[in-house]
């Protein structure tokens, strides 16, 4: 495993509408592997391909630090309520602003072995898969902030926010 190079807002890549995955290929379980590892680094809670470069359907969530969820070309089916809350991104690091999102998705995707999953997410994990699938689509959670962005100090003891 190792570490990618985080993608920075403004960057085109995150720009693009990614591709759909096809077929899991050990480049692509590399890809994985490094995107949890790069997303553990970052302290994030999720990260998509497109954040290190890659235009293809993934995205990596751990809201917990003890739950991986790997997504291959995730779809959104169902969401319920709403949940304003400040929302991060590990391409715009000190940063974070308030997001309106879902209370309750659902999710169906494919998992690293291209099985069929279907995730279930609150608040947290609800806003995570939000975030991540919006990245797949060349969208970052700033084009929907309501007010300004405010910075983010990181201490030892503060929680570490919500960043994909
Ligand atoms: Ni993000």
């Amino acid at each position: 495993m190792a570490l990618r190079t985080i993608r920075i807002a403004g960057d085109p890549v995150l720009e693009k509408t990614c591709r759909e995955v096809k077929e899991i290929t050990p480049r692509l379980r590399e890809l994985i592997a490094d995107m949890f590892e790069t997303m553990y680094e970052g302290s994030g809670v999720g990260l998509a391909a497109p954040q290190v470069g890659v235009l293809k359907r993934i995205a990596v969530i751990d809201c917990t630090g003890e739950d991986p969820i790997t997504l291959i070309n995730p779809v959104i089916v169902e969401t319920d309520g709403e949940q304003t809350g400040d929302e991060g991104c590990l391409s715009l690091p000190g940063k974070a602003g308030q997001v309106t999102r879902p209370m309750h998705v659902v999710v169906e995707a494919l998992d690293e072995n291209m099985e069929k999953i279907r995730i279930e997410g609150e608040e947290l994990l609800a806003r995570a898969l939000c975030h991540e699938i919006d990245h797949l689509d060349g969208h970052m959670y700033m084009e929907k902030v309501e007010g300004e962005l405010h910075d983010v100090v990181y201490e030892e003891e503060a929680e570490e926010g919500e960043e994909g």
